[in-house]
């Protein structure tokens, strides 16, 4: 008995057994026969460039997002580009999240502007409203920030601190389709709005992106930048590129919209389940909820207490693995830490720094079961109790 007992609670990074032999999914990307039968209609059309379908996506995104218009791209890189592109001018700076994934900053870089690196809320993982506005100066034009892990930031603070300074907003919403802040779509907030679908994304078509705003005149503005500025057939009024997406992602774009709600609402189930099972163990925190918002839970990202345990993240995590729980890092490094961005940074925020080591993301997408999720449990609290300091 005294030995089956020890086996059952050895690390299986130790030797022991597993919680689960089979593992948990740490995502689900599959296509549906729906989504392979769209895109093979597009094929057998012929019409693979930017076309119905693309006008299609955008209609019923604009809509669900609460956005006038929406304007589909290459993927979320371009979408911020093409953004920045009619928003920006060089040599303007722009605050902007240590915390985000790199393209929120490396594309006002880009641009010729120089990102400003704030500090994000140890609770949301979110922009820290009060941090951005003393990095505000007479230079400063806009203010990109990102709705991380797919939960909106506190944008009624956003709004009233890019008010009070003239400033733009351009939220970057690669992580956050159909996410709402007090009822409303998070797609007409701020100047505009980014997405990625890249394959891992809540709305994946494997590469594409899109803006939304609601403001005509910017609308039209992307809308050349992205197709090489073309104002008449060949003539061209501005420089711009090809940013386009093809019909053949918009449609799988469209079958997977179909489904899009139905598996928020599964995520968010997942969440409250992670949240019930997350508030037992110490030393780990689940993510806060920023007031007013309803999050897309892209990923699911907890905090653990360093002082806690007798290991670092790193290794909290291969021992998870070990038990059958993939994890993830989102972000490993601060983007003040990112040698790429060194000429423009002048100080490291500290809460960005903090959670590059202390930030783990668990098993998150639409297909993930009760059962599943008792075993992420199940392997976390082995964890935790293994490594209890
Ligand atoms: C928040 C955020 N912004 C922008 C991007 C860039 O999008 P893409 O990979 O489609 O270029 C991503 C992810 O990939 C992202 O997560």
């Amino acid at each position: 008995m005294a030995v089956s007992m020890t086996t059952e609670n050895t690390l299986a990074i130790n030797g022991g057994a597993p919680v689960s032999a089979t593992g948990v999914p740490f995502m689900s990307t599959a296509l549906s026969e729906a989504d392979i039968a769209a895109a093979t209609a597009v094929l057998r059309g012929g019409m693979l460039r930017q076309a119905t379908k693309c006008a299609e996506l955008e209609e019923r995104m604009a809509r669900l997002s609460g956005a006038e218009y929406a304007l589909t791209c290459a993927n979320g890189t371009c979408a911020l580009q093409l953004a920045y592109g009619a928003l920006l001018e060089p040599g303007d700076e722009v605050i902007v999240p240590a915390w985000t994934f790199i393209a929120t900053a490396s594309m006002i870089a880009a641009r010729g502007c120089r990102p400003v690196f704030c500090d994000v809320r140890q609770d949301t993982f979110q922009i820290d409203v009060s941090d951005a506005e003393r990095r505000i100066t007479p230079r400063t034009t806009a203010i990109a920030c990102t709705h991380l892990y797919g939960c909106p930031v506190d944008i009624d603070a956003v709004e009233k601190l890019a008010a009070g300074h003239g400033l733009k907003i351009i939220y970057d919403a690669g992580q956050a389709h159909l996410a709402t802040y007090k009822g409303k779509g998070i797609g007409g907030f701020g100047d505009a709005v980014t997405y990625s679908f890249y394959a891992t994304k809540n709305l994946a078509t494997g590469e594409g992106g899109m803006v939304t705003c609601n403001d005509g005149e910017l609308a039209r503005t992307i809308g050349l930048l992205r197709s090489h500025g073309e104002t008449e057939k060949y003539v061209h009024g501005m420089i711009g590129y090809n940013y386009r997406m093809n019909d053949i992602t918009a449609a799988i774009g469209c079958s997977r919209l179909d489904r899009l709600g139905a598996q928020t609402e599964a995520r968010r189930s997942a969440a409250a389940r992670y949240d019930r099972v997350i508030a037992g163990i110490d030393g780990i925190e689940a993510p806060a909820t920023t007031n007013g918002a309803t999050p897309v839970y892209h990923l699911y990202t907890c905090k653990l207490d360093p002082s806690a345990f007798r290991c670092g993240r790193d290794e909290f995590c291969a021992a998870l693995r070990a038990e059958g729980v993939p994890t993830a890092v989102h972000y490993p490094r601060s983007l003040s830490r990112q040698p790429a961005f060194a000429p423009f940074v002048t100080e490291h925020p500290a809460v960005a720094d903090s959670l590059s080591e202390r930030v783990l993301c668990l098993p998150m997408h639409a297909d993930l079961t009760a059962e599943q999720i008792g075993v992420v449990g199940e392997a976390v609290s082995k964890v935790a109790s293994a490594y209890r300091a």
